[in-house]
């Protein structure tokens, strides 16, 4: 099968994604190296297709470091680590990083890419479903502070991202359904031929059909690629990929990043964001019932801790916060969403409080 090529930006900062079946083992022509060498960043739990990207890499890796990747790890500490592997083998500025592994060692090996030697290329090879559709696609990279998530960053986007849906393969199923929830924000945001395409094949996906995985993760880069392109730095339309994490990272932050798992907590920050959009931006009903019973198949997810003092106290800290409200992205219809800059904190509560995600016979179990 051929494989489908996306590029991203232009000039000195273009990426190209490339996704298609059996990928991995072609990564020896399709990364790229200037100097020819490169240094293998991976994740210890991805351990079968970071194989077969070695295998593929053969004699050019001159480095080959495997790291622990959870949300603890993501530390500044992680990316020096990196670095000073890096320089103590020799690296030079023509040299590249391959970072294989879920969005945390994509941030953490991407961000130390940016700082050795104020920047050498990187290439993403994504082994989670968020990673696919989401976290390696954009050019942003950085670590968590103890002061908050993501705090710590660059803007360093990779030459190739390199989507093989084989490589999600022994992906455990919590993980594999939390991702698919930022594949499915993607598609709600600007597709709504995709989302029907979504809800058609996720019996298919849920059964780890590789084929209908790569389809939609497919569309999710595209949707994001488009974005991206038109808004390098996050000025104007790159805001709408923020769909349901207003609450959603105040749901994370409020289970201490270990209770939920990332789309789990923009799961129900999209379940908030709903009832918002109801409210304020004429969504229908019937659209908001097929996103609710997607996500019921995508669960069940863990309920999120939703005390109104903390969620008030969490809010308040949000980047888009003014005294008028928080900035949130509405949906006005499954396709088309919006960024409405001021909603009043209390609405924001009562969504939190609102949101609800029904369960689905098909799930799995908890
Ligand atoms: N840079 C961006 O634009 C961007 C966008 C979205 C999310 N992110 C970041 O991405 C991170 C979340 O990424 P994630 O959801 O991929 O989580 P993750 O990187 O923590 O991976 C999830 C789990 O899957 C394991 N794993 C990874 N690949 C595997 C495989 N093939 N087989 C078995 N286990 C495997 C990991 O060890 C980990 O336990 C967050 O830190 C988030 O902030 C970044
Ligand atoms: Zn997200």
């Amino acid at each position: 099968m051929t494989p489908q090529r996306i590029a991203i930006g232009a000039g000195e900062s273009e990426s190209v994604v490339w996704l298609g079946r059996g990928l991995l083992a072609d990564a020896g022509s399709k990364l790229v190296s200037p100097s020819g060498r490169f240094l293998l960043v991976s994740s210890k739990a991805a351990r079968e297709p970071v194989d077969v990207l070695r295998r593929a890499l053969g004699g050019r890796l001159f480095l080959d470091l495997e790291i622990e990747d959870s949300e603890e790890t993501k530390t500044l500490d992680a990316s020096a680590a990196i670095a000073d592997r890096a320089l103590e083998a020799g690296v030079r500025r023509d040299d590249a990083f391959v970072a294989a592994g879920g969005g945390v060692v994509t941030d953490v090996a991407g961000f130390a890419a940016a700082i050795v030697l104020r920047g050498v290329p990187w290439n993403a090879v994504p082994t989670t479903v968020a990673g696919m559709a989401d976290a390696a696609i954009g050019g942003k990279t950085g670590v968590d502070h103890p002061l908050g998530k993501n705090l710590l960053g660059a803007f360093h986007p990779p030459r190739t991202v390199l989507v093989d849906p084989a490589a999600a393969a022994t992906l455990p199923d919590r993980d594999y359904r939390s991702g698919l929830v930022e594949a499915a924000k993607a598609v709600w945001i600007r597709d709504a031929r995709l989302s029907q395409r979504f809800e058609e094949l996720l019996d298919a996906i849920l059964s780890r059909d590789e084929g209908a995985l790569l389809e939609v993760v497919s569309g999710a880069v595209q949707v994001k690629a488009a974005i991206v392109s038109s808004d390098l730095r996050e000025a104007g339309d790159r805001r709408l990929l923020n769909f349901g994490h207003t609450l959603g990272h105040a749901f994370e932050a409020a289970g201490g990043y270990r209770e939920l798992r990332h789309g789990e907590a923009v799961a129900w920050g999209i379940a908030g964001a709903l009832v918002l959009s109801r409210e304020r931006a004429g969504l229908p009903a019937g659209d908001a019932s097929r996103i609710l019973s997607l996500l019921a198949r995508l669960g069940p997810f863990p309920e999120p801790a939703r005390s109104e003092e903390e969620l008030r106290a969490l809010l308040a800290r949000d980047k888009k916060a003014t005294s008028r409200g928080i900035a949130g992205v509405l949906l006005e219809r499954i396709g088309r969403a919006r960024v409405e800059e001021a909603i009043p904190e209390g609405e924001w509560l009562a969504a939190a409080a609102a949101a609800s995600i029904p369960v689905s016979g098909s799930g799995n179990q908890p």
